[in-house]
């Protein structure tokens, strides 16, 4: 069975059945639950190898034999996981040096989870091992639907193999040490290196000022869990082909690229956790929403495919700082958002709840009591319902004429550069701010990096692209000259890949573009603002100002306060077939809701529904060749009206409709 050829969506979620196993009734009445709760698919093995593997050398598979047995007996499919993201204690005890080293040189001891070294090469045997005899015994299983590489793959390590693994990575990416040592401006503070054996990773009581090489041990970590995905990934693979691979991904802002991560894998994945109903502001679901769908976005945009959710709450999440239960109707709408951005599945961490330890209070299907009859219980199997009836959906695509650039490894340099407002640059919520312009206008975006493909888009933003990779600014140019329309903002285009300033006004490479030369940049305390006019209304700058000069760009609107009153903060320029737009601050939101809106007017770009935005009232689409379906959205409490429909308090409704192909 291939993931493609389940018909309908999957709904169902983390099974971890060895913590039942001398439990047999348990076991039977998960079954019956499952059913009674819809669920389709379940996800194995993700914390099992001390049940899979008790002694070194000596291997247990009854058990999950059995079990992947009923589900398959019982109409349910597995997504089985390879267990690398916990270890049993017996390895740690036999080979100490698995152990993670972090930054401060600290070996850490057994405890918790992905807190091994992922390129020790005792561990990398040790998952190899496993990953065979499960690959060899279930790749033909009828059960099995997909592959769950590991856990939500992270962790840096220092040891000192890592310490050889980058030097030899470093004599990969630059050659030469004089190469190293100019890319990395090391004559800075007397730094520059005569040997790689003189480098060492960054440490909180050793380097931290080289920028350059703060940004590779990133890259190069990275790397290294990719690398270790794709040593398992091939392990599975060699003995069923068929068999899609995936692993979970969960926060744009990790350490690992996941741009890079999705070229490897089949289908994409991610575990969304967003804390719903906290904060006395009425609009915080909507900022919640917000996020979470730029996640969905992102994680459906990384292969322009369908995706897994393959985590969430059923109801609160003990990890956060307050556990919050869902509000009636959160688990619906929530699970539906999901859906609507593109997943092809609704599943949960967790099945049971555990008995014990850290997550013994997590929100899970069947929680402590073992009841169907709880409140949650009947949430879940409402969504699977709903979940059955939206089979059409399956396999559906959204197509969006808008992108925003979100590149990885701009926001590991934008952290780790000295400038600006230092501990507070905001990247992440600067992404969101541009995205729920474009949310609020109604119109579909994908998120890319600055690798993709530009050709199929009508509008790109680019908030903050500090780092310009080889070869951008042709990009960038050439999109433009050939009809593209590209916003761009303040502070982009001022280092290069390895964080090295270019000789010139920015956006570098692309004066003749914007029409355009930055000169400074001024950033403002939380409480001062500047303020600018557009289209007859006044809008605040705040925390960053881009100081410009114009050499052949129309103006827009100027500041209108400070020493730098009259010079431009809103810039347009057609060049060749395409026009290139500079917002010179960052502002208000509202300004970025009217800007866009205008642009999306006058650009012809499609927009889901022809109306004003709705408060808290998201539009999400996913579409076929004949029909497309518009999921509506009400994410306040009270009711709304949107195009004549009307959404109680959290309600969703979809509609279905012909789809008329634009040219
Ligand atoms: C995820 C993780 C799960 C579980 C969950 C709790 O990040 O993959 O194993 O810990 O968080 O919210």
């Amino acid at each position: 069975m291939e993931f493609s050829e389940v018909n309908g969506l999957l709904h169902g979620g983390d099974y971890n059945a060895d913590q039942w196993l001398d439990r047999p009734e348990i076991l039977k009445e998960d079954i019956q639950l499952m059913k009674k709760a819809g669920v389709n698919v379940v996800t194995l093995g993700i914390f099992s190898w001390a049940s899979l593997e008790p002694e070194e050398g000596v291997f247990t598979f009854e058990w999950l034999d059995q079990i992947m047995d009923s589900m398959y007996e019982n109409g349910i499919y597995v997504i089985l996981a390879t267990p690398s993201a916990g270890k049993p204690p017996w390895m740690a005890k036999k080979y100490p040096e698995i152990m993670q080293t972090d930054r401060a040189r600290v070996r850490h001891l057994y405890g918790r989870r992905k807190t091994q070294c992922n390129s020790s090469k005792v561990y990398q045997e040790k998952v190899r091992i496993i990953d065979e005899k499960l690959a060899a015994r279930y790749a033909h299983h009828p059960a099995l639907l997909m592959w769950h590489i590991s856990n939500e793959v992270s962790g840096e390590c220092h040891c000192s193999d890592c310490q050889e693994n980058f030097r030899k990575w470093l004599k990969n990416k630059y050659g030469t040490i004089d190469n190293l040592n100019k890319q990395y401006c090391s004559k800075f503070w007397s730094h520059t290196y005569n040997d790689w054996s003189e480098i060492e990773s960054p440490a909180p009581h050793g380097e931290s000022a080289v920028h350059g090489l703060m940004l590779d041990y990133k890259r190069f970590s990275s790397d290294m869990l990719i690398r270790f995905v794709k040593m398992e990934l091939d392990i599975v693979k060699k003995y069923n082909p068929d068999i899609p691979v995936t692993t979970n991904m969960y926060d744009v802002n990790c350490e690992v690229n996941y741009n890079r991560l999705a070229d490897i894998l089949d289908v994409t994945s991610w575990d969304s956790y967003p804390l719903w109903h906290c904060g006395t502001d009425k609009k915080s679901e909507w900022k919640k929403a917000v996020e979470a769908a730029f996640h969905f976005d992102f994680c459906r945009s990384l292969k322009h495919a369908p995706f897994v959710l393959m985590e969430s709450t059923t109801s609160t999440n003990n990890h956060f700082e307050i556990s919050k239960l869902k509000r009636p109707g959160m688990h619906m709408l929530s699970s539906m958002q999901a859906v609507a951005c593109g997943s092809d599945s609704v599943m949960y961490f967790q099945w049971r709840q555990s008995l014990g330890a850290y997550e013994k209070f997590h929100s899970a299907v069947v929680s402590h009591n073992g009841s169907e009859d709880t409140r949650v219980f009947h949430d879940v199997v409402e969504v699977g319902e709903k979940v059955r009836s939206l089979f059409f959906i399956k396999n559906t695509k959204t197509w969006s004429d808008v992108a925003i650039i979100y590149d990885w490894e701009n926001m590991r340099a934008l952290y780790e550069q000295k400038n600006l407002r230092n501990h507070n640059q905001e990247y992440d919520v600067i992404m969101y701010e541009h995205y729920e312009a474009i949310l609020k206008n109604y119109v579909s975006v994908d998120i890319i990096d600055q690798s993709a493909d530009f050709s199929k888009y009508k509008l790109i933003i680019a908030p903050m692209l500090y780092m310009f990779k080889t070869g951008t600014q042709e990009k960038i140019k050439n999109y433009v000259e050939q009809g593209g329309n590209f916003v761009m903002t303040y502070y982009s285009g001022i280092v290069n890949e390895n964080d090295l300033c270019f000789e010139c006004w920015s956006p570098y490479g692309l004066n003749d573009v914007f029409g355009v030369k930055s000169e400074e940049i001024d950033s403002l305390c939380d409480d001062e603002y500047n303020q600018f006019t557009y289209n007859g209304k006044v809008y605040k700058a705040k925390f960053y100002c881009d100081l410009l000069n114009v050499c052949g760009a129309e103006v827009l609107s100027k500041y209108e306060c400070d020493f730098y009153a009259g010079r431009p903060v809103l810039t347009k320029n057609n060049y060749k077939q395409g026009m290139a737009y500079y917002i010179a601050c960052r502002s208000e939101k509202d300004f970025l809701y009217d800007f866009y809106h205008t642009l999306i007017d006058e650009t012809g770009i499609r927009r889901i529904i022809d109306s004003p935005y709705v408060d808290s009232v998201m539009v999400k689409e996913r579409a076929d060749e004949e029909s497309r379906y518009v999921f509506y959205m009400n994410f306040s409490v009270e009711q709304r009206t949107i195009c004549g429909i009307q959404l109680a308090g959290y309600e969703v409704q979809l509609k279905k409709e012909k789809r008329i192909l634009e040219k």
